[in-house]
């Protein structure tokens, strides 16, 4: 039965606003991929339709695309799986990025900020003859093999909110790639790597998990939780969001509870007027509003049990 490719049409060249083609695949069956629907729409429909792929084994990463509002894999996208009750696929570029052409982007933001954490490895010697076997054992490597299998599609950077609203955050597979390099054995280099991702606003990150939508399982939000706490480990907290992690932690380790006013000085900085003061007026109307919170906690019953799930963790606090 025919399905229709609704495309999304734009030339950078030519175009001064976007447009869409509706495209009828009469002669394909729906056990086939997106990006196959696509192949045989160019090939024999409409040769102009533009689009990146390589692969079409969900290996290169080159076909991501935005298909019925979610981003994923176009050659790992079967079609009878997106199909609309009318029976048609949306076909968008991936959001987060300035299209080019169709459904192409460009891609320099996420090659920046990716080629900015030096992502390769910087062993202590630079053992240039070759010399030396630079050995990791199974438990080390274990660390690393899900990052291993990014494959920098960024489907994960269209994904993320946070990205949307401000561009200069770095990104989740830009993390995660630290992360590949902050947690290798053989790199020497992870106070300055801890130092570049934190300076690419790493603690920007909302926890939303939309990342964990990866095609490669790579989910690189546990791989978030670890670069942040090896920024922490590193003796990297003169910021908000390091200050922000860690008066959290202690409040509830403290008393099982946030202790909403302890943890808004010490985010800002219990020394940083300028900071307080501009944090006032908050202050100010949640007084107004009845909704000031106490200046003492008293501890839930049972706070032993969350501090032992704190010590169980070796979750780092103030
Ligand atoms: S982490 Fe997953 S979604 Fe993000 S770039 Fe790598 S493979 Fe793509
Ligand atoms: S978990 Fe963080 S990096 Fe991942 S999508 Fe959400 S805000 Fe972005
Ligand atoms: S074409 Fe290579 S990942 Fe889809």
């Amino acid at each position: 039965m025919a399905y229709t490719l609704d495309i999304f049409r734009f030339d950078q060249a030519t175009d001064e606003v976007p447009h869409r083609d509706r495209v009828e695949i009469t002669d394909l069956p729906e056990t086939v991929t997106v990006l196959d629907a696509l192949e045989h729409a160019k090939a024999e429909i409409d040769g102009s339709i533009t689009f990146r792929r390589s692969c079409r084994s969900a290996i290169c990463g080159s076909c991501s695309m935005n298909i019925n509002g979610t981003t994923g894999l176009a050659c790992k996208t079967p079609v009878r799986s997106v199909l609309r009750s009318d029976r048609s696929i949306a076909v968008d570029p991936m959001p987060n990025f300035q299209p080019m052409k169709d459904l192409v982007v460009h891609m320099d933001p996420f090659w920046d900020k990716y080629t900015r954490l030096k992502p390769y490895l910087q062993p202590a010697d630079k053992d240039e003859e070759h010399a030396t076997e630079r050995r990791v054992s199974p438990e080390d490597m274990k660390k690393l093999v899900a990052v291993a299998n990014c494959v920098l599609c960024a489907t994960c950077y269209a994904l993320c909110p946070v990205v949307s609203v401000d561009p200069a955050f770095a990104g989740p597979a830009a993390i995660a790639y630290a992360y590949r390099f902050i947690e290798d054995v053989r790199d020497s280099k992870r106070k300055e790597r801890a130092a570049q991702i934190s300076d690419d606003y790493l603690w920007l990150c909302a926890h939303c998990y939309a990342c964990s939508y990866c095609p490669k399982h790579v989910d690189p939000h546990d791989d978030i939780i670890a670069v942040k706490r090896a920024t922490i480990e590193e003796g990297l907290t003169d910021a908000p969001g390091p200050r922000h992690a860690l008066v959290v932690a202690k409040t509830v380790k403290a008393t099982g509870m946030l202790h909403e006013t302890e943890v808004i000085q010490g985010t800002v900085g219990r020394f940083n007027i300028r900071g307080l003061i501009k944090v006032a007026p908050l202050g100010i109307r949640l007084a107004l509003a009845g909704k000031i919170p106490p200046l003492f906690l008293k501890p839930v019953p049972k706070v032993d049990e969350i501090r032992t799930i704190f010590e169980t963790l070796e979750a780092p606090t103030l």
